[in-house]
Formats: structure tokens, C-alpha cells, sequence
């Protein structure tokens, strides 16, 4: 049970400074285009030695219809003949990449992202599962954590059943607010029975976790508005929810200019839907797993973070550590040895590079020793909302109150105002800290003195 101290309205509005999300350390602002295919082909012959288990994760951009508020990486379109060519360049895309890979490296993590990865018909899903599993070796023993997002809008009962039978055994789907009004503002209309429906599906096609999207900070949310989403959502039992903030931010995200600004709830009245959401879902006995996530304390997030092996990377919290990452399709992010690499963002380029037979490599960053130890602090306090600094000294080699000499004044301020502790060798996150944990992690992000940073992140609120 979450101590109710984990909302604090003070600290908040004290703390609640843009901040990245860290899925990677370095973020990736700092990937550079001077990082191409040589420098991962390098890292590939690297992952290949030390033989890690895999990630896949597998891109599908394109949506039907358009949701204002999105921020996704996506391409709307109800032409279905680009994502047939769009296909063709996927399956080259994981011949090339299969091809400089050891054989025999199991792919242990497996995510289908998007746009709405179950826009492809299921002709087009079934190849490009019988494609995967050519070239990888795909586990066929339920044990690996294979997930996909899905619309519900664009799957019904029967394509969920088949999406189990191909291998999935996870599933997340949008929902964002049951509220018509809400619905109508942001241009994603689905009634609730659409959730419901898929939700059910998913329950007897034998779904290992099922997690759902909310939004709060969209046009015309409301804390009694919300609270009623939330009761509904916790009638539905989902394993897993996600609750994102709404960063109304049209300089970045064109579609966001659709919304109108004067029916956006204010920051005092996001903070209160906040809170509300914390003690709605804690009360209903889920855990705050972190950032933007709650867990049953059943679920498998949440008995790896009991268990101090939770691990955060691009598709956000997972309980596969130790995996290289192989990203494919465009705007695709890979992690592979010591590096991070992206393919292309525009369509184009990328399926030129594979038709030309290249990785469409755009940019990257092969960490040096420093951002591995920073990526290893960051990610333990992400994860764990606790550093044994002792442990962390032992494996980089250093002393660590020497080496973050600067970093450790600096979180005397934040244990002054209560969100740190220290004790014997380590750093507490306490409750009030939790909510405010990538603030916690700003004080050992190196990069964030340069504002190539500012005004990309989101806010807790
Ligand atoms: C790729 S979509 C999920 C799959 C599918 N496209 C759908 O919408 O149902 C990922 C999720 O990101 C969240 N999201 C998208 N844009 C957002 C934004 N601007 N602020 C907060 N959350 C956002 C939504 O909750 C959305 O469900
Ligand atoms: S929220 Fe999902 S369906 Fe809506 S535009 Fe974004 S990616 Fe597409």
C-alpha cells in the first residue's frame, strides 16, 4: 500500500520542472548524426561476443484516424497500400539485421509499438510474424514478454484471438477517458462497450497482463468527470494502467493545435486529478510502479520491482534486463552493447536506405564509461526508488561519494525537503520523492546543463 504522502501539493508545485522520462541515458536529443552504420555494425560485432538475449521492437506508424492530443510517432492514413509497402521494407529491414547476428540468440522481449500496430490486416500480421520467426529465434515457450498496443477500435474479438495465437502474450490498449465530451474534443470517439468488448477478448484469449492508457489533462476533464473513468477503469480490472499527463505542446505536435487551449483544464485542476488518480487506484489496491505506471500487486511489474530486478528502456518498464535491443521501422530505437541507435523518422528515407540494401541508421551514441555509470544510477533509481551506492562503487570502480561529490550536495537539498534519505550507504527515494523520481535522477543526468534539452520534456503536471 502506497503511503498517502506520496502526493504532496507543495513539492509538486515546487519540483514539477520539464524533466525527460529516461527510457534512455543518455536521452535522445543526444543521439548524434555523426553516429551511422559502421559505429552499430561495430556494436553488433560487440552484442555478438558477449551473446545477451534480445528485444525486438517492432514499429507499425500508421493510424486511421487522427487523436488531437498525440504525440506519437505515427502517420495517419487510411490508404492501406502504404502499409503494404511499408511492410516490404520492415521484412528487408529484419533480413539485414538478422543476417549480422549471431544465430541462436533468443528474443526474450518482443514489442509491437505505433501508431496502431493492428492497422495491418492479419494476412500482413501473419507473414510478418512467419518473417520474425525465420530470422530470430522466437521463444515458443509463453515465456518471453511479448506485447503489443493496440486500438481497440481497429480489432475485434476474433483478430485479438489471433494476435494471442501468434505469440503475444501481452497487450495494451488507448482509452484515455470514457467521458463523451472529453472523446469528442480530442477526436477519438469510442464507446465504452469497445473497451469492454476488447478487454474481454483479450481475458479469455489468455492474455498474460492487460494494461490500459488514460490521459488526464485533455479538454474538459474534470476531477468528478475523471473519477468516474477511473471507476469504471477499475471495474474492468486491468493488470495494468498508464496514466499519462497531456503536455499541450503544438510547437512540436501538429495536431495539437486542433485543441483549444480555453478548454484545457488549469494546473490546479490537473494537480487535483492527480491526486485523485493516486488515491483512487491505491485505494482499488494497485501499486505505483512509477513515472506514469500502476500495477496489480500480482502482476509481474510490480513483483520485479519487489524483487529488485525491474528495468526501464524505450517501451517503458519491463522485467527483461540484459537484453540488446533491436530496433525496426522507421523512427525505430536500438540498443545494442554500449550504444543507441535510431533509424530515420520520414518513411522515405528509411525504406531508401533498405531498398539501397543499408541499415537506415540515422543517428546515435556510443556511451563512454561515465554515461554508463550515470545510466546505471539513473535506471536503479527509476526502477527501485532506492541506490545502494556501495554496490554501484564496486562495479564502476569508484568511490561514489567522491566521484558524485557535486550530485550529492545537490540531493541535500531535495532531502531537505523531504524526497530523499540517506541511510547506510544509500539513497531513499521516500514517498513524497516518488512521484517527482525523474527530478530525483536530473541531479545525475550530465547532459541537462545544455538546453538541448529544454522545452522537449514533459512535466509531471
Ligand atoms: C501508440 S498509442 C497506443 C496504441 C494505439 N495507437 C491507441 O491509441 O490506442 C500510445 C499511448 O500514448 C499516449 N499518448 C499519446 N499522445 C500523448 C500525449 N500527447 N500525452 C500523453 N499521452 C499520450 C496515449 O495514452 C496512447 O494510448
Ligand atoms: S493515440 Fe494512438 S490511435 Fe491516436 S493518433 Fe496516436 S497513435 Fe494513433
Amino acid at each position: 500500500m502506497v503511503p498517502s504522502s506520496l502526493f504532496d501539493t507543495d513539492l509538486i508545485g515546487k519540483y514539477d520542472v520539464a524533466g525527460p522520462r529516461y527510457t534512455s541515458y543518455p536521452t535522445a536529443p543526444w543521439f548524434r548524426p555523426d553516429f551511422g552504420v559502421d559505429d552499430y555494425l561495430q556494436a553488433v560485432a560487440r552484442s555478438n561476443e558477449a551473446g545477451r538475449p534480445l528485444s525486438l521492437y517492432v514499429h507499425i506508424p500508421f493510424c486511421d484516424t487522427v487523436c488531437f492530443y498525440c504525440a506519437c510517432n505515427k502517420v495517419i492514413t487510411r490508404n492501406r497500400a502504404r502499409a503494404t509497402r511499408y511492410l516490404e521494407s520492415l521484412h528487408r529491414e529484419i533480413e539485414l539485421q538478422a543476417e549480422r547476428l549471431v544465430p541462436g540468440r533468443m528474443v526474450d522481449q518482443l514489442h509491437f509499438g505505433g501508431g496502431t500496430p493492428t492497422f495491418i490486416s492479419d494476412g500482413e500480421m501473419a507473414a510478418l510474424w512467419d518473417k520474425l520467426r525465420q530470422h530470430f529465434e522466437l521463444r515458443d515457450d509463453d515465456r518471453g514478454e511479448y506485447a503489443i498496443e493496440i486500438d481497440p477500435r481497429s480489432v475485434d474479438r476474433e483478430g485479438i484471438e489471433r494476435l494471442r495465437n501468434h505469440g503475444f502474450n501481452r497487450l495494451s490498449m488507448g482509452v484515455q477517458d470514457f467521458n463523451p465530451a472529453v472523446q469528442i474534443a480530442v477526436n477519438r470517439i469510442q464507446p465504452r462497450s469497445v473497451t469492454i468488448d476488447a478487454i474481454k477478448a483479450a481475458r479469455q484469449a489468455g492474455f498474460h497482463s492487460i494494461s490500459l492508457d488514460l490521459i488526464y489533462g485533455l479538454p474538459f476533464q474534470s476531477v468528478d468527470g475523471f473519477s468516474r473513468t477511473l471507476d469504471e477503469v477499475i471495474e474492468l480490472q486491468p493488470d495494468r494502467l498508464s496514466v499519462f499527463n497531456y503536455a499541450h505542446m503544438p510547437h512540436l505536435f501538429k495536431t495539437q493545435r486542433q485543441i483549444d487551449p480555453a478548454t484545457l483544464p488549469s494546473p490546479a485542476v490537473k494537480l487535483a486529478i492527480l491526486e485523485r488518480v493516486i488515491d483512487r487506484l491505491t485505494e482499488a489496491g494497485y501499486v505505483y510502479i512509477g513515472m506514469d505506471h500502476f500495477a496489480r500487486p500480482d502482476d509481474d511489474l510490480a513483483l520485479a520491482q519487489r524483487r529488485g530486478d525491474l528495468y526501464r528502456n524505450f517501451q517503458g518498464y519491463s522485467t527483461h534486463a540484459g537484453c540488446d535491443v533491436i530496433g525496426l521501422g522507421a523512427t525505430a530505437i536500438g540498443m545494442v552493447d554500449d550504444t543507441y541507435s535510431q533509424n530515420h523518422k520520414d518513411l522515405e528515407s528509411w525504406a531508401n536506405a533498405l531498398a539501397a540494401g543499408q541499415l537506415p541508421v540515422a543517428r546515435g551514441l556510443r556511451l563512454d564509461a561515465d554515461d554508463r555509470l550515470r545510466r546505471k544510477v539513473i535506471t536503479r533509481l527509476i526502477c527501485d526508488f532506492e541506490l545502494d551506492k556501495n554496490a554501484i562503487g564496486e562495479e564502476f570502480g569508484i568511490d561514489f561519494d567522491e566521484y558524485f561529490f557535486t550530485e550529492m550536495e545537490a540531493l541535500e537539498a531535495l532531502a531537505a525537503d523531504g524526497l530523499v534519505q540517506f541511510e547506510r550507504g544509500r539513497i531513499r527515494v521516500l514517498p513524497a520523492g516518488r512521484l517527482l523520481i525523474r527530478h530525483v535522477c536530473m541531479v545525475f543526468d550530465r547532459y541537462l546543463s545544455d538546453d538541448r534539452s529544454s522545452n522537449r520534456f514533459s512535466r509531471v503536471i
